[in-house]
């Protein structure tokens, strides 16, 4: 029996750098693990059978299923699995839980299967499940460009406290793609300095988020919340994604829980969390 946890991304910057014929967008984002997880245990049986905490996910097109059965075919593999999801990301909410449910699934399978599989013939398969499901292949710290399928490593950041908070609501992000204005595209110089400043040693800082206007405009509760958040942090907030999560940067743990206390008094959903490096990736 295997026990992983599924951490949650977080965007400490993302700029859309264009669009292309395929209906995606070009990109250029520094996204981060932090220590919010789901977990996945998987066991070995004859075939995929799939269980989740959360009834309304436990289908099979969840995207745990689709990787276990994606991987399974691409290397003929003739043994099953048993995959228990334990849901505690919120779902829809710019955190990448799903993405990173698919990424620690292909981790696991390729041990449980043992199969002789590099990181690049995994990522390619990743890259068929999600846009940000190769970056979970990586964890830590990383530099992602074009649809979210390059992946560049960098130094993990000191560890840093951080506040996720959002209201009560899903925003799919196609949606939140399809209320992008000109205004939305920026030329990424912003999110490439940033990963240059963490890749020499600097502490994490967060940069702009291209989708954070469209998101706004679609839910004035994100809106809101990411409001609140700023006063809470001297300004120091951004949009996870395409929300509706918003992330505060704050000084320490005590910090962090004060602040998600008051958020929570408010009516909104908020985790206090850490950044999770490479090194403390146990997947
Ligand atoms: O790849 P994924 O299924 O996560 O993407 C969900 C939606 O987000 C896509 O259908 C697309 O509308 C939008 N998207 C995009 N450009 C990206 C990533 C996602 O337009 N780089």
């Amino acid at each position: 029996m295997h026990v992983q946890p599924a951490y949650a991304k977080i965007n400490l910057s993302l700029e859309i750098v264009g669009s292309r014929p395929d209906g995606y967008h070009d990109l250029v984002s520094v996204m981060q693990t932090v220590s919010l997880a789901d977990r996945l245990r998987v066991a070995a049986t004859p075939d995929i059978r799939f269980t989740c905490s959360d009834p309304a996910l436990a289908s099979e097109d969840n995207l745990v299923v689709r990787a276990a059965r994606l991987l399974r075919a691409a290397y003929d593999v003739r043994e099953g699995c048993h995959l228990a999801l334990e849901k505690r990301i919120p779902v829809a909410a710019g955190l990448g839980g799903g993405s990173s449910d698919a990424a620690t699934t292909l981790l696991i399978l390729r041990r449980l299967w043992r199969l002789q599989v590099g990181l690049d013939e995994l990522q390619a398969i990743a890259a068929e499940l999600g846009s940000d499901v190769p970056f979970f292949l990586v964890g830590g710290t990383a530099l992602v460009e074009g649809r979210g399928e390059r992946v560049t490593p960098l130094r993990d950041v000191p560890q840093t406290w951080l506040v996720l908070a959002a209201p009560d609501e899903r925003l799919p992000t196609a949606t939140v793609y399809g209320g992008l204005t000109a205004e939305s595209f920026t030329g990424g110089t912003t999110t490439s300095r940033l990963a240059e400043a963490i890749d020499g040693g600097g502490a994490l800082t967060l940069g702009r988020n291209g989708l954070q206007a469209a998101a706004f405009q679609l839910s004035p509760g994100a809106a809101s919340c990411f409001g609140l958040l700023c006063d809470l942090t001297g300004g120091h907030a951004i949009l996870s994604g395409s929300g509706p999560t918003s992330v505060g940067l704050v000084a320490s743990w005590t910090e962090a829980d004060g602040v998600a206390g008051r958020l929570r008094a408010r009516g909104y959903w908020a985790e206090a969390v850490r950044t999770i490096g490479r090194g403390d990736d146990t997947r």
